[in-house]
């Protein structure tokens, strides 16, 4: 099976958890892409749709559903959103794409998280997945040197600016054994905007496919 084909699948096991009358919260990146393409067909149910990047709000406004400001709408009942990693506990690690900050946003104002991934991106520990960090751009050498300091080896995306006009650090060989206690160490830091272990606010379903199907755990 295809890598696209397993991400349409996890996207539509994900439209699954769609109730009518929803204040929905929706990431960013190409699972996501394919769950915003399926909710065309299903976008008189949402009461109002949050989004988390700029890209997925252009891919929501071509299926007709402007997104609203997180500020106009009380707490969301749904997120749907993707991850580069994941573990069985519904720890994660967000922001290959780089909306990282946006997305951490909307997850804790929402009620429910639902993570949809593939199978390949299920591990028993998180970090073989570089670790971005979105730094306030005069931070970025700073930081740096911070995450050396912490074991990691700090890579600049020297090709991207996050929509909030900051900085990613991709920061590699991080052996994460303790999620929680490094997103809250890391947070720390000056000059450190998100850091993309979604550890305080993990995932509360994972929707996982493989060839043999979509899987489900609730950590
Ligand atoms: C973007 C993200 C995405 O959820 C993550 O990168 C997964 O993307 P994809 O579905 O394209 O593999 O965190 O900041």
């Amino acid at each position: 099976m295809k890598r696209e084909e397993l991400k349409r699948a996890v996207a539509t096991a994900a439209l699954e958890e769609l109730r009518d009358g929803m204040l929905l919260g929706i990431g960013t990146g190409s699972t996501v892409n394919h769950f915003i393409d399926l909710l065309a067909e299903h976008r008189h149910r949402v009461q109002a749709v949050v989004s988390s990047s700029e890209a997925s709000s252009r891919r929501l406004s071509e299926i007709g559903l402007e997104p609203v400001e997180l500020s106009s709408v009380n707490d969301l009942d749904l997120y749907v959103d993707g991850a580069d990693e994941a573990t069985k506990h519904g720890h994660l690690i967000k922001g290959g794409g780089g909306a990282l900050t946006r997305e951490k946003i909307v997850a804790a104002a929402s009620r429910r998280f639902v993570c949809i991934i593939d199978d390949s991106k299920l591990k028993g520990v998180l970090g073989a997945f570089p670790l971005p960090v979105e730094v306030i751009p005069m931070a970025r050498a700073y930081v740096s040197r911070q995450m050396v300091k912490a074991g990691g080896r700090p890579v600049w995306r020297s090709d991207f600016v996050t929509d909030n006009g900051n900085d990613i650090i991709d920061v590699h060989n991080l052996n994460i054994m303790n999620p929680l206690e490094m997103e809250r160490r890391f947070n720390q830091i000056a000059g450190v905007v998100t850091v993309g272990l979604f550890a305080q606010r993990r995932a509360d379903l994972l929707l996982i496919s493989s060839p043999a199907g979509v899987r489900r755990i609730e950590p």
